[in-house]
């Protein structure tokens, strides 16, 4: 495994691997690495000769800078669990300044309202940022694929667009979301619930399932009522919201149509974690 710390560096890495006509695959994370993010880059494993894997906690997307202050970061920790998969892997970890040598800024975008719900409607700017540093990564890695998990699907469907209008050259591969054996989603912030939370947590997907079933017979509306009402008997757990949305212009339903795909979406701050899962219920 090689770790790189500046453009330079990767280009002429990627200039190498492109000159032997091998396929790259691109995991783009913020670090503090759990078994979902393993999950991405043994399947970009799977379908690519190389994978870059880059690791850079992108502060241009964290609305809150106490959430940026208390955001995981172990580098060394990451570096050891990637060390397994030896040559095939590039770490790419640059600096701030690497990536935003001149203001460490987002650029602006038209989501066509998709950043306007959810995460969008609670983290100003957040999409920005995530679309801006995203962008930055696959024009600089230019990869064959690239892998975003199911666990934030609103960025996936943002990123998507951005692919589609930038005319990027890359695949976008949707990974499933991997969970705790409680159900949990995993989640770098998991590593910050203390261990009987991180245990009650699981409520958060059990929630969702018994959504799923009920979203069978009854209204999006009776679902979601139902939904708070349960939150409020727990102290620990403040919902901040719970959507059923359309699978892909993510707007929130209003009635049941057949043959329409929808999708169920919940933040929820367990104390002070904020914890985010979504299901598909159809
Ligand atoms: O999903 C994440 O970890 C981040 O939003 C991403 C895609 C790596 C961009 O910083």
């Amino acid at each position: 495994m090689t770790t790189l710390f500046t453009r330079d560096k990767l280009k002429a890495y990627l200039r190498n691997e492109r000159s032997e006509s091998r396929s790259i695959g691109l995991v783009p994370t913020m670090g503090a690495l759990h078994p979902g993010h393993l999950s991405l880059v043994e399947k970009a494993f799977r379908e690519n000769d190389r994978v870059v894997v880059s690791i850079f906690v992108n502060p241009t997307q964290f609305n809150n800078p106490e959430d940026l202050e208390k955001y995981p970061k172990n580098l060394e920790t990451d570096l050891e669990i990637l060390g397994l998969y030896k040559s095939k892997l590039v770490v790419f970890a640059p600096t701030v300044s690497e990536i935003y040598p001149e203001q460490v800024a987002a650029v602006d975008y038209d989501f066509n309202g998709l950043d306007k719900v959810m995460e969008g409607a609670y983290r100003a700017g957040h999409f920005e940022g995530v679309a801006t540093i995203v962008e930055t990564l696959l024009r600089l890695v230019a990869p064959d694929r690239a892998y975003f998990g199911e666990k934030d699907y609103q960025q996936l469907q943002i990123i998507k667009k951005v692919v589609v209008d930038k005319q990027l050259d890359v695949t976008i591969c949707p990974c499933p979301i991997v969970r705790e054996p409680n159900g949990l989603a995993m989640s770098s912030r998991n590593e910050r619930l203390p261990k009987r939370l991180r245990d009650e947590a699981k409520l958060i997907f059990e929630v969702l399932q018994t959504a799923k079933l009920q979203f069978g017979t009854e209204s999006a509306d009776k679902v979601i009522k139902w939904v708070h009402k349960t939150f409020r008997k727990y102290a620990d757990f403040k919902l901040e919201y719970f959507t059923i949305a359309h699978a892909e212009t993510l707007k929130p339903v209003i009635r049941k149509r057949k043959n329409q795909k929808y999708r169920a979406f919940i933040a929820v701050y367990v104390q002070d974690v904020r914890l985010i899962d979504n299901l598909a219920l159809n």
